[in-house]
């Protein structure tokens, strides 16, 4: 297999998609886009306004009206990315709890989910790029040259969600961690889909290197496997 140009990366929250997107991009010198956060930006620009969150058609003409731009950081703070929603730097707003609780139901309204989907391809298109979200495989870039489909047990999501949270200084209990993986993982679930034509990779176990690994090794990318 020639090296992909075009490389999607779906799975549930927290199933390690942004670390293993990104070790991969920066290998390959290609740019990683994770499409979760067009969704939680979308959702905060909302809350903002006070919008109904029922209503497909606001958020759907907020989606159509609002200029998102993700850039690399700006700022030195710890961040992956800086996201700029109309001038404004929300970067860290993205991942607040109230962020976190709308954001499922903001991503479910179909008529938004096109319009960010229509953002993401074009951003698709110019090649070289690892995309990370949901439905990426599926209905984003149903073209790619690959298909990664990330998974773990939601014990092990959790563990993981609950030590990132900590490092950012937040006080939570994995038990709360967990159930809200649960609940999310229920909302989320029809938009979350398994290409056929994707590779199946589970984290448990397995270390972001050794994973990036596994991938170069199944794409033919290196020659031997390691661990
Ligand atoms: O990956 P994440 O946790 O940052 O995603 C935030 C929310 O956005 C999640 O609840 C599901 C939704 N999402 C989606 O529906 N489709 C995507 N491609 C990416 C995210």
């Amino acid at each position: 297999m020639s090296t992909p140009s075009t490389i999607a990366i779906d799975g549930p929250a927290a199933s390690g998609k942004s670390t293993l997107g990104q070790m991969l991009a920066h290998h390959l010198g290609y740019l990683y886009f994770d499409t979760g956060v067009l969704y939680r930006a979308l959702t905060y620009v909302a809350l903002k306004g006070q919008l109904d969150l029922a209503s497909g058609p606001s958020l759907a003409n907020l989606a159509g009206t609002t200029l998102f731009t993700v850039l690399p950081p700006t700022v030195a703070d710890g961040r992956q990315y800086t996201v700029i929603a109309d001038g404004e730097d929300i970067t860290w707003m993205l991942r607040s709890a109230q962020v976190e609780r709308h954001v499922s139901q903001v991503s479910s309204h179909p008529r938004v989910r096109e319009i960010l989907q229509e953002q993401q391809r074009q951003i698709g298109h110019a090649g070289h790029v690892v995309m990370a979200g949901r439905d990426i495989g599926v209905v984003v870039m149903p073209d790619a040259d690959l298909k990664i489909y990330l998974d773990a047990s939601v014990e092990e999501r959790a563990q993981r969600r609950t030590s990132e949270l900590r490092d950012q200084g937040r006080a939570v209990e994995y038990a709360e961690v967990l159930n809200d993986l649960i609940r999310r993982d229920a909302r989320d679930a029809q938009n979350t889909f398994r290409a056929a034509d994707a590779v199946a990779l589970s984290t448990e176990g397995r270390s972001p290197e050794q994973l990036v690994h596994d991938i170069l090794y199944l794409t033919g990318m290196v020659e031997k496997s390691s661990g």
